[in-house]
């Protein structure tokens, strides 16, 4: 089963892998961002209010961020 990476409607980008193992986060210098909780799901931050960063920690509910838009309405994106 492939990474696969969820744009969460009104929240975080969800990363899931079979193996955990398989999701190496790393910073701008290379370097690896340890998972904030070993054996849950990933979840990245992408609200802006998260206080740490880059993980999302829930606070997106408080700030109520809501998509600016449906990704799949861009019609800048290639379909299918
Ligand atoms: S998306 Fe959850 S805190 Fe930002």
């Amino acid at each position: 089963m492939p990474i696969t990476i969820t744009v969460r409607k009104n929240g975080s980008l969800g990363i899931n892998a079979e193996d955990a193992a398989q999701i190496v986060l790393l910073d701008h210098e290379g370097k690896v961002i340890p998972p904030r909780a070993e054996g849950r799901p990933m979840s990245l931050c992408r609200c802006g209010a998260s206080k740490v960063k880059p993980f999302c920690d829930g606070s997106h509910k408080e700030l109520g961020f809501i998509d600016p838009a449906d990704p799949m309405d861009n019609p800048d994106l290639p379909q299918g």
